[in-house]
């Protein structure tokens, strides 16, 4: 690998895989849904034999110098081509979305486990043989289009279903419930959250007075604050967050019967997160982090995959739930309505052009198909207006038409003109009804064309809100109790850290007292961190109740995970001059596993190991490189190598930074003194044995012709723990089926993510 800073190994680890993945990919036709072909069909790329042209097609002989007067001078207007390029340049970008500017997006297809016709007509549920083709884009919500991916912030998960009966947007988010529960308060949430408007600060986060000020004088807003300061809002990975509709929506048949739905995306890989501290630091060092993540593991053929999930309620059973089932701050815990999931997704392409796609897409969820329809939920009521509006202003009259929004069925109407129109209708008639265009084109029969619900409706006008969405903590209780110790010490931290960043202390005092209806004890520890007066008694008993269950575990990250993959794993691999066997055995071990390692060094170049006989060029340097990088780290032996290591200050400081971020770290054979020199305070291999201690996986005596014993040759391990996916081949099982025990360990624990049981002394060790 060329290329060794931090930015551009992602490429070259993407490129190098690309280049494999794309032979494949022509050769077998993978991805070729019909969206793939329409495409293709617009699709431009240029070779050899194409020749620079103006926009509008005259072949360009220079592009270094305009059109002068003479050598020195003035330029002239005359010269068309400065003009078509400059002018084409002055209007490259158009306005960014109003909230989840920052976002990336990619194409897969879904596909349905079995047919759903008894719930919906909807295309892509009837047939579990057909490949319905996607587009997905994932955001952040607050920062503006350049933002750092890392911030504390709601994830938006935006699907387009090109079906065959016209596209369908389930437009989520990775967090089931949301801040109000009205549209018409979304302009102040909007307002409130993004940076404040005298200074533009701060971007990317909550922190801030303005938003606090706001939700804590919005009690309807607390048990969406109890997600967002959970850590849903630092995610791993794109691949490894939820997704929600959040709304009810309906499911309709082909008989017309309607009952309530709630989705959920469930991701393949897991849900994981960063530690608060891992994720800051990556904002800064690599502000791409989760763009990368997704794009690289889709060019390395690892396709980011994910589960949907439906809750059905009858409608008439949904009067009986313990809230309103259309108040969009409440969640349906799933031991109250089970989760049925019902087919998978998978993302599989990157966009050829950020722009065109990404950038131009549009979703919204009043872009629905026929067998699915909306509830009367007045936060979805509103959206259904405010998507469209917005695309108007945003892309433009014509959006529908652009290759990335049209639809893959026909599309025939009456529509004409607006900015940018591309299509060309033939024809006089462009009216309804008309018999100069025989009467074309035809209404739908109700049983091929939407039918909106016929939901009753009946009452006064009113703006009054109904006493149904009048209980705001409950749920907030809820989620709380949920949690593990570990979570809620995150939660206690991410308050108490943007908190400490509100300046006027009535606002922290204020969100103190709401947080006294949720959890008393929480309250008073964080009235304590922020310095403003703790609640005297509780409030929790006359502001909540149970509403179905006291509590649902599977709220919870930790509780709720499955801990049974290390697929896309990236694994730091610290060598110098001299490394034992045990990396290419731990490599391949990884490899099979579907995670990544990656080797660090102190130079680029070709780094020999202790036989002499094979080298590595590493792919990242020490010092264009960082911990926050990895899930996991290992530090293998050769006395020549760890000698280097333990007198290199940067790699250390990674490798202790590793350790405090919680991250799964093997050292073994001389590399134990690694662990041992850095003081983390844990038990270490002291013979031939292998020691886990906090996560710490050290062993003596490993690798072949090293120190000692045995250890395998490096294929074997390979062969053993391949498929590592399913939960057998992650288990321990000393040196059984050819992997070495020290690696078995190393896997488990990279599997589980976080070492959560060391955070308390993971915080005492000082870098
Ligand atoms: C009344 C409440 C809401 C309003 C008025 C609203 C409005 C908007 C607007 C104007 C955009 C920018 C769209 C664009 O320029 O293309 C947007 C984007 C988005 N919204 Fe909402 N939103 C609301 C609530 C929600 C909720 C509850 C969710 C999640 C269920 C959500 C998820 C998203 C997502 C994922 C995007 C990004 C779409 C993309 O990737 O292009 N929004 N929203």
């Amino acid at each position: 690998m060329a290329d060794l800073s931090s930015q551009g190994i992602g490429r070259s680890v993407a490129n190098a895989a690309a280049h494999a993945v794309q032979g494949v990919k022509g050769a077998l036709g993978v991805g070729m849904t019909a969206k793939r072909q329409q495409l293709n069909e617009i699709a431009v790329q240029d070779n050899a034999n194409t020749t620079l042209t103006t926009s509008s097609g005259v072949p360009i002989t220079t592009v270094d110098d305009s059109l002068k007067a003479g050598e020195r001078g003035p330029t002239l207007i005359e010269d068309f081509q400065f003009r078509d390029r400059m002018a084409h340049f002055d209007r490259e970008r158009i306005p960014e979305r109003v909230v989840h500017a920052r976002g990336s997006a990619a194409h897969g297809y879904f596909q349905v486990y079995e047919s759903l016709s008894d719930l919906t007509r909807a295309a892509p549920f009837q047939d579990p043989s057909k490949k319905t083709p996607v587009f997905v884009r994932l955001s952040t919500v607050q920062g503006s289009k350049g933002s750092a991916d890392t911030v504390r912030d709601v994830r938006g998960f935006a699907t387009k279903f090109y079906t065959d009966e016209g596209n369908w947007d389930l437009v989520g988010n990775n967090i089931p419930v949301f801040f109000i529960q009205d549209a018409v308060k979304f302009p102040d949430l909007v307002h409130a959250l993004k940076p404040e408007p005298h200074n533009e600060i701060p971007q990317g986060q909550t922190a801030h007075d303005n938003f606090w000020d706001f939700v804590s004088l919005l009690p309807e807003s607390t048990h969406m604050l109890m997600w967002i300061m959970s850590d849903r809002t630092i995610p791993r990975s794109f691949r490894m967050i939820n997704g929600f509709g959040v709304h009810t929506f309906r499911l309709v048949n082909a008989n017309g019967v309607s009952r309530f739905v709630k989705f959920h995306w469930r991701p393949v890989l897991g849900v994981h997160s960063f530690i608060w501290d891992e994720a800051l630091k990556t904002a800064g060092r690599d502000p791409d982090y989760l763009r990368r993540d997704l794009w690289m593991s889709i060019e390395m053929g690892d396709f980011p995959e994910w589960e949907l999930g439906i809750q059905v309620i009858e409608e008439s059973e949904a009067d009986k739930l313990p809230f309103d089932i259309l108040d969009a701050t409440k969640y349906i815990p799933e031991e109250i309505v089970p989760i049925r999931y019902i087919g998978k997704m998978t993302l599989n392409r990157n966009p050829d052009e950020f722009f065109p796609e990404t950038e131009q897409a549009v979703f919204h969820p009043g872009h629905l198909i026929p067998g699915i329809d909306v509830s009367e939920d007045p936060l979805l009521q509103g959206r259904l207006f405010s998507y469209t509006d917005t695309a108007f202003h945003r892309v433009g009259t014509n959006f529908n038409e652009l290759p990335i929004n049209r639809p893959v069925c026909p599309v025939h109407n009456h529509q004409r003109g607006g900015f940018m129109r591309h299509t060309i209708v033939k024809g006089q008639a462009n009216y309804h009804p008309n018999s100069l265009g025989g009467g074309c084109p035809a209404l739908a029969s109700a049983s091929n064309g939407y039918v909106h619900y016929p939901a009753p409706v009946s009452g006064r006008k009113t703006s009054n809100r109904p006493g149904s969405f009048s209980d705001h903590f409950s749920q907030a209780r809820m989620f709380y109790n949920s949690m593990t110790e570990t979570e809620k010490g995150h939660i206690l931290g991410a308050f108490s850290f943007e908190l400490s960043k509100v300046s006027t202390i009535g606002i922290r005092q204020r969100m103190v007292d709401v947080l006294n209806k949720v959890d008393h004890d929480l309250a008073v520890k964080l009235a304590d961190n922020l310095g403003v007066k703790a609640p005297e008694t509780s409030e929790v008993e006359s502001s909540t109740k149970v509403l179905g269950v006291a509590q649902s575990p599977a709220l919870s990250i930790i509780k709720s995970n499955k801990y049974d993959t290390i697929r896309g794993r990236m694994v730091g691999i610290y060598i110098m001059p001299g490394y034992d066997s045990t990396v290419s055995e731990l490599m391949g071990a990884l490899t099979a596993a579907g995670a990544v390692p990656l080797t660090l060094s102190a130079k680029g170049g070709p780094v020999p190991d202790a036989s002499g006989s094979s080298t590595t060029t590493p792919s990242f340097t020490f010092s264009a490189s960082s911990s926050t990088q990895f899930d996991a780290l290992f530090i293998p032996g050769g006395r020549k190598s760890v000698d280097a290591l333990l007198e290199n200050v940067p790699a250390l400081v990674q490798i202790a930074e590793g350790f405090k971020h919680l991250k799964a770290i093997a050292a073994v054979n001389e590399g134990v003194e690694v662990v041992q020199r850095l003081n983390l305070m844990v038990k270490t291999a002291e013979d031939n044995s292998v020691t886990v201690d906090y996560g710490v996986i050290t062993a003596k005596g490993v690798g072949t012709g090293m120190n000692g014993k045995l250890g395998k040759a490096a294929g074997m391990a390979a062969g053993a723990v391949s498929g590592a996916t399913s939960k057998a081949s992650i288990q321990p099982g000393g040196n059984a089926g050819g992997t070495s025990e020290w690696i078995t360990k190393f896997i488990e624990t990279i599997a589980k993510h976080k070492v959560w049981d060391r955070e308390e002394l993971a915080s005492k060790i000082v870098i």
